[in-house]
Parts: structure tokens; sequence; C-alpha cells
């Protein structure tokens, strides 16, 4: 094979369609920790190159009229990581509250949480429902941040809350469909995630949107996450308009 032909594939792999991008995309924020002792650096800096490139990369999605972007920050499980790390990660989330408060109405970019809220500071949750309010009367792309997420424990509050609903004659058992279960969870009225990235190396979902990600397409790259690029979101995009969905059927 000469040049040339490994050039054009090399090219034509990160090419994107923009007339038919997915309408939702979720990302696992992963390698941070690793990115950082690279280069001999405590962990934390490496939050805080990730949270540098959630915000380009959250703004490029916005540029190119993406409607959803979804991104797993801090799970269940990890507050079980050593304090000051989390206190680190805590505190790039408040800059980023109190940052994107000041600029979201310019932007028209909505921000919300997902997550079990109630574990967060006060000073936090009133951040966070700052937010929520100010999106309340934006249209633009809308970015999740997923913090103190679980997929099981969303799945958990979303069949305790339809079970009170039940107790409380809202509705009835026989109500229960797909359909109507997704608006008891955090995800309710938005698409599910046409196409889920990876970066980091590892291949797992980690406990993130596991009911959202029944017919996800997968992409994994062993890029670490504040190494994340466009280029590299355009070559995820590239891949997953190559697949052939079929959600079951022949296609
Ligand atoms: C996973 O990498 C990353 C996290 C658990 C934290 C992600 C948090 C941020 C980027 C900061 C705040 C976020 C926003 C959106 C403002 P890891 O530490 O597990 O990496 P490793 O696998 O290399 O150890």
């Amino acid at each position: 094979m000469n040049l040339a032909f490994w050039k054009k594939k090399e090219h034509t792999a990160g090419q994107v369609d923009f007339q038919r991008l997915p309408r939702h995309i979720a990302v696992i924020l992963d390698g941070n920790g690793r990115w950082a002792q690279r280069r001999g650096l405590p962990r934390t800096a490496g939050h805080k190159a990730g949270a540098e490139t959630f915000r380009a990369i959250a703004t490029y999605c916005r540029d190119i009229g993406l409607e959803y972007l979804t991104v797993y920050a801090f799970s269940t499980e990890n507050w079980k990581r050593p304090k000051d790390e989390v206190e680190t990660i805590m505190v790039l989330l408040k800059r980023y509250l109190l940052e994107a408060i000041d600029t979201m109405e310019r932007d028209n970019v909505r921000l919300r949480f997902l997550g079990d809220m109630q574990a967060l500071s006060q000073e936090l949750r009133d951040l966070v429902e700052q937010c929520n309010a100010i999106s309340d009367r934006l249209t633009g792309c809308q970015c999740n941040i997923c913090i103190n997420y679980g997929g099981r424990a969303e799945i958990a509050q979303g069949a305790r809350r339809f079970a009170e609903d039940c107790a409380a004659g809202v509705v009835k058992p026989d109500d229960l469909t797909e359909e109507t279960f997704e608006k008891y969870l955090y995800s309710a009225g938005m698409p599910s995630p046409e196409l889920l990235i990876r970066p980091g190396g590892e291949q797992r979902l980690s406990n993130f949107l596991l009911w959202q990600c029944a017919y996800a397409e997968f992409y994994f790259t062993d890029v670490l996450w504040p190494d994340f690029s466009k280029e590299e979101l355009h070559r995820a995009i590239a891949a997953y308009q190559r697949r052939n969905r079929r959600f079951g059927g022949v296609g």
C-alpha cells in the first residue's frame, strides 16, 4: 500500500458529516490522574487540566450545534478517593458553576446537573439551583454534568419514586412502561445518547447511564481526557457515522 492510500484513510477516519450529527453525546472523563502522573504532577493537576478540556469541548459542541452533551464528572463511588482529591474536584465544580452563572445566558448554553445532589455542600447545591433556574429560560445546547451519579442508583431512585406515586394514587402499576419510567430518571425529557465516548484506555461503562445507553454506540480511545481534542471528537463522531445501527432489526 502506498503512503497516499494510508494518508487518505487517516483523513477520512476523522471526517464528520455535520448534517448527520448525533443529538446527544455522552463522555466518561477518564485519564486525568494518569495524565498528571506522567508529568510528575499531583493527580489534582490532572483534574484541573480535565476541567479546561471540558470547557473547550463543551464550547465546541455548542458551536457545531450538538443538542446534548452529558459528562461523567464524579460517580457515587468517587467519594472513596483521597480527601484532597475529592476537595479539588468540588472546588473545580464550584469554579465552573460560578463562571457558568455569569456566562450561560450570553452563550445560550443550558447547564444541568444529574445525580444525587443531597451529598453536596449547601453552597454547591445553591449554585446548582441558580444554574437550573437560568437554564429554564434558555434554549441552546444542554450540557449535563453528572455528579454523585450512579446508573444503578438512578434506576433505583426512579423505581422508588414510581412506587411512591403508586402509593399516593397518582399512577397505577399497570401504567409502568419504558416510556413512563423514563420520566422518573434524571434524564427525563432528553433523548438517549447515540454515542458514548470513553477516553483513557478502559473499555467499560463504570455505572454510567445504564438505562440510557441501551443502544448507544461506544467509542473507546487511549487518549487521556486532558489531551482530548476536537480532532479526537471528530474521529469519534466519524466512527459513529460509519456504524450500521440496527436496533435489533436487520438494518
Ligand atoms: C476520572 O479520571 C476523572 C474524575 C473522577 C474527575 C473528573 C473531574 C473533572 C474533570 C473536574 C470537574 C469537572 C467539570 C466538568 C468542571 P481519573 O482520575 O480516574 O483518571 P485515572 O484513571 O488516570 O486515574
